[in-house]
């Protein structure tokens, strides 16, 4: 399979799902436009996401804090006007909340299942969401195609194979924000043996957002000093 562009998609009506009362607090820096797409993506998450199998039927219900907000935290890590590649979106997790959080960067959603990728056009159309890119491909198939600046990944592999699959795709001193939650510190142990060899300079783990945003970050820093 190549990466390639995705066909344009029929439109998607998307109903808003606002979170619940409690949570209302951590869209606190999020702007009244912002919050509206954060609404409409959850709708689209948990009305044709979970009918066409993306998401558990059980996640309906926690879209918000076990996705949307989970994956906000990471918009604080990211600088103005970068690209980021989001490694196996699936539904669009974490790159299409960064998409709304942060308009100043570009994002490329990469996703090899056709079901998906046809799923993320979608929800970019309907959220309107211009600068975001779909692209179907497997992250080995873009090595020595693509490089940007930031990639971010969620639940898509483990940290020692996501990193093999990432690296090549950073630009000199780019990073990989991988959302690991509890396994970040062992899988970081895992992995800091083959660093060097991958091109990386530093690995660390970081805690970003507070409360039900929380997440917990490895970093993985490719070398200033790497070939691009
Ligand atoms: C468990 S899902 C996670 C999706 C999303 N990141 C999330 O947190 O909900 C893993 C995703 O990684 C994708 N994936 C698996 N291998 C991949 C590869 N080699 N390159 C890019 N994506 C891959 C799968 O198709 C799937 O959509």
């Amino acid at each position: 399979m190549s990466a390639a562009a995705v066909r344009p998609a029929d439109p998607l009506e998307a109903v808003p799902l606002p979170p619940p009362p409690e949570l209302v607090v951590s869209l606190a820096g999020a702007s009244a436009e912002q919050q509206s797409r954060l609404e409409r993506y959850a709708g689209l998450l948990a009305g044709p996401g979970v009918e066409r199998g993306l998401l558990g039927p059980r996640e309906a219900e926690r879209v918000w804090p076990r996705h949307l907000l989970n994956c906000a935290a990471l918009a604080e890590l990211l600088e103005p006007g970068q690209t980021v590649l989001d490694l196996g979106s699936g539904a669009g997790l974490p790159g299409v909340v960064l998409a709304v959080l942060r308009p100043d960067v570009t994002v490329v959603l990469v996703e090899p299942l056709l079901r998906r990728a046809l799923f993320l056009e979608q929800v970019v159309e309907a959220l309107e969401l211009r600068g975001t890119l779909v692209r179907r491909s497997r992250a080995e198939e873009l090595a020595g195609r693509l490089l940007v600046d930031v990639v971010t990944a969620r639940a898509v592999a483990p940290l020692p194979r996501l990193a093999g699959w990432a690296l090549p795709l950073l630009h000199p001193g780019g990073r990989l924000l991988a959302l690991k939650g509890d396994r970040a510190d062992s899988e970081l142990d895992q992995t800091r043996p083959l660093l060097a060899g991958l091109g990386a300079c530093e690995g660390v783990v970081v805690d970003v957002g507070s409360g039900p945003t929380l997440a917990r970050v490895a970093v993985l820093t490719r070398s200033p000093r790497a070939a691009s």
